[in-house]
């Protein structure tokens, strides 16, 4: 008996996207009667039936690269009042047996519910640069996007230390800090602003001049997107927050913060933002090798007919955990890790 399988990339693109399609490919091949049907841009290529076939050939070469060459988008399943039906036809039409989810939190989250409501057998991939997903250790795309924080700050370090200047850098992260934190440490930051700590502006102009005094003319503030000031020391105008907090869009906290700084300790202060350069590029050998096993790991849940299950890293195992547990809330950076970040603060 023949066994069809889609797989769909959903939510914001990460490195690592392509090599988890390659290897469900390649594992199905291992199978005498296994398709893979590829979903173009996420739950839109259900919705719309936009699908193509996806042989060993037309994933032959992708692994290094970075996006998906399915496409994505942040189209929700449930947001729509013919979508379920038009998703039902497009299942029927290809004589789909089974869909693999390849998302974060939004996608993954809808899948849990698709699965529940459509009763649609699903199996569940996380990716992220966020690292917000509870279930599993860490998803594909987090370790790649630390790499390319960390190289920046690197690179920052330098011209930052050349004009003793203090240098602000905006990293993505949506609202937890782990790529702020990891990012940071990562590139020896002197302060990592996360949203789960709401800092005072007070505090941080004391550190830098603290490290001013003991002779560093110069300081790297690493700043989660998300990040902001606690609630008795707010120098955001309101202004800035409908700037900073765009109807769930997030971005510019490191611009007024450097204003800010500049003004209270007189120091010349830049700031960068990484922006989506975090989510671009070839993934490193540790998101390939996890994408690679998730994607196999998911296959092999299909056959086993594993449905509403994420496949997860748990220490150095790929296991299955329910959809309902990886999505019933946002994971907060860990305590350990931001008491590790602050021990190297001023
Ligand atoms: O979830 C990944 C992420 O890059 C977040 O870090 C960021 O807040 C968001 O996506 C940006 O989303 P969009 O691509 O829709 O602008």
């Amino acid at each position: 008996m023949s066994l069809r399988v889609g797989i769909l990339t959903g939510g914001g693109d990460c490195p690592g996207l392509n090599a988890v399609i390659r290897a469900v490919v390649r594992r199905a091949s291992c199978e005498t009667k296994a398709e893979v049907l590829g979903v173009k841009n996420g739950w839109r290529g259900l919705i719309e039936d936009d699908v193509q076939t996806l042989t060993r050939m037309s994933v032959t070469g992708i692994l290094p690269r970075g996006g998906t060459i399915l496409g994505t988008s942040r189209t929700n399943p449930n947001d729509g009042a013919d979508y379920a039906e038009r998703i039902r036809v497009t299942w029927q039409k290809h004589k789909l047996d089974a869909l693999i989810v390849v998302g974060g939190e939004g996608t993954l989250r809808a899948a849990r519910d698709v699965w529940h409501e459509y009763q649609l057998p699903i199996v569940g991939i996380p990716k992220t640069i966020d690292n917000d997903l509870d279930g599993t250790d860490f998803p594909f795309g987090f370790d790649t996007a630390v790499n390319t924080v960390m190289e920046a700050v690197d690179r920052l370090h330098s011209t930052a230390e050349s004009h003793h200047r203090i240098m602000v850098i905006e990293v993505m992260g949506r609202h937890s800090g782990w790529l702020a934190a990891y990012g940071g440490i990562a590139g020896g930051a002197d302060v990592i602003l996360v949203p789960e700590h709401p800092f005072r502006l007070s505090k941080v102009c004391e550190l830098l001049r603290h490290r001013e005094r003991q002779g560093s003319a110069f300081s790297i503030i690493v700043v989660a997107e998300d990040a902001h000031p606690h609630e008795d020391e707010d120098f955001l105008d309101e202004a800035a927050k409908s700037q900073i907090y765009r109807g769930g869009r997030l971005g510019g906290i490191g611009f007024h913060l450097a204003s800010a700084i500049e003004r209270e300790t007189g120091i010349e202060t830049r700031q960068a933002n990484l922006g989506y350069i975090q989510r671009g590029g070839s993934p490193s050998a540790f998101d390939r090798v996890l994408a690679t096993r998730f994607g196999v790991k998911a296959f092999e849940s299909v056959l086993e007919k594993r449905w509403g299950q994420m496949v997860a890293l748990r220490g150095n195992k790929v296991v299955c955990v329910p959809l309902d547990d990886a999505v019933r809330k946002v994971k907060k950076l860990d305590d350990e890790i931001y008491h590790v970040a602050e021990i190297f603060f001023g």
